[in-house]
């Protein structure tokens, strides 16, 4: 099960996931993104509408599933941006949206998850190394690591894990102003040893491993061309 599965990382992990053999449900909010998405995956996949930020939407949600395998979260929408120029209720959003939209996603799907299922939460990279003025994105960022590590004790032997990437040329910022969207990528790319941006596709592999290796729990990878690193 896959909230925020309509596009993006999500949408890249889905098509993975579908590769290798599983049957995914997508989440999301808008019903045009997620049956746009659900065609191209073929059979495999369905979907069902759902807003993480209202937990009646989550319980609908995961109603009616008898299990989960598998569940990813990286659905989110929040503003992002220093604390002397964001109103309190933006810079309330990030945990409002994206730390406690999975917290809930969770608590909805535990009834649900299999003895061996594991969840992959989403973080960014921001969360060790902020990019720019945006301490309340950064300290959400850094609490949904801690609440990984938190939920894979409390969760065990389900795995619980946390990917934080860095800035990555996809659908996110291709709906960002096309300024905004050049300074940041022409920043990344200096900051990181790679020299460029990531791929959702690369995002995908490492949430897949997450998602399918038996001994991996409590632990955050940041697939992010070494920007956290350098
Ligand atoms: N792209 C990057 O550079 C990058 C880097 C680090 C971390 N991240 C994180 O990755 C996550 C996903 O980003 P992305 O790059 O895949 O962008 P994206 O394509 O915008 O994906 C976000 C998805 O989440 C859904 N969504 C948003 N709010 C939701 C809500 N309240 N309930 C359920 N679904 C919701 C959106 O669909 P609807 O609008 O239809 O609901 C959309 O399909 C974000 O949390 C972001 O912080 C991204």
């Amino acid at each position: 099960m896959i909230i925020g599965g309509g596009s993006g990382i999500g949408l890249a992990v889905a098509r993975q996931a579908v590769a290798a053999g599983a049957r995914v449900v997508l989440g999301g909010r808008s019903v045009a993104t997620l049956t746009k998405a659900a065609e191209e995956l073929g059979p495999a996949a369905t979907w069902r509408a759902v807003d993480s930020t209202q937990q009646a939407s989550l319980a609908g949600f995961f109603a009616g599933i008898d299990r989960v395998d598998h569940l990813f979260t990286p659905g989110a929408s929040y503003r992002v941006g220093p604390m002397r120029e964001l109103s309190d209720e933006d810079a309330a959003s990030p945990f409002v949206s994206k730390f406690w939209g999975q917290y809930h996603a969770v608590k909805h799907a535990a009834a649900k998850l299999s003895a061996d299922a594991s969840i992959v939460l989403m973080s960014g990279a921001a969360s060790v190394r902020p990019p720019g003025p945006a301490p309340a994105y950064v300290a959400c960022n850094a609490a949904i690591e801690g609440l990984g590590r938190g939920l894979a004790v409390e969760l065990a032997p389900v795995r619980v894990n946390v990917v934080a990437p860095g800035t990555i040329d996809g659908n996110l910022w291709s709906t960002r102003p096309a300024a905004q969207r050049e300074a940041a990528f022409d920043q990344y790319r200096r900051a990181t040893l790679l020299h460029r941006l990531g791929r959702e596709s690369e995002v995908a592999d490492a949430v897949l491993y997450l998602l399918t290796n038996g001994y991996t729990t409590g632990s955050t990878l940041y697939p992010d061309g070494g920007y956290t690193f350098r």
